[in-house]
């Protein structure tokens, strides 16, 4: 078994304007802040018992530069790119490197929203993709990848 089948941590990571979340477009987004989401999350995967790491950034850099630091220290990221969704290469070929599940969630149906949406560099690399369910995506994604690991190990 490699280091990565054996990690139980699982990486979620949050694009740009999601710490506005819970007064940004509430319609569309939903009510809770991200804290509150990462309080229901951390419930969750206390369930599953799994350790998660929940991080937030403005910055395309950033979020690449924790991408690459991922390798052999999680077994799974969860990631809402936010608008870097529909434009960031660099942060695909991040997610490329990585050898370990990757759940791209988003809280909205991005398909049923703007054509500029629709398009997703992220989804080139994740293993799976869950939209338009709010926060609840968060606690799907936590589900999903924990079936995928424990069928792993
Ligand atoms: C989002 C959808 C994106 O199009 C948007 O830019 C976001 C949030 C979502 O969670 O629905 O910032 O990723």
């Amino acid at each position: 078994m490699n280091e990565r089948a054996m990690s139980s941590k699982i990486l979620i990571l949050n694009g740009p304007n999601l710490n506005m979340l819970g007064t940004r477009e509430v319609e569309i987004y939903g009510k809770d802040t991200l804290a509150e989401i990462e309080a229901k999350v951390r419930v969750r995967a206390d369930e599953y018992v799994m350790e998660i790491d929940f991080r937030q950034s403005n910055s395309e850099a950033e979020l690449v530069e924790w991408i690459q630091q991922s390798r052999d220290v999680f077994g799974g990221i969860i990631v809402n790119a936010g608008a870097y969704t529909h434009t960031s290469i660099a942060i695909l070929d991040a997610l490329k490197m990585v050898d370990m599940p990757i759940i791209e969630v988003h809280l909205s149906n991005i398909f049923g929203r703007e054509t500029f949406r629709k398009v997703s560099y992220i989804s080139c690399a994740a293993t799976g993709l869950i939209a338009g369910f709010g926060s609840t995506g968060y606690l799907l994604a936590l589900e999903a990848i924990n079936d995928l690991t424990e069928a792993e190990n």
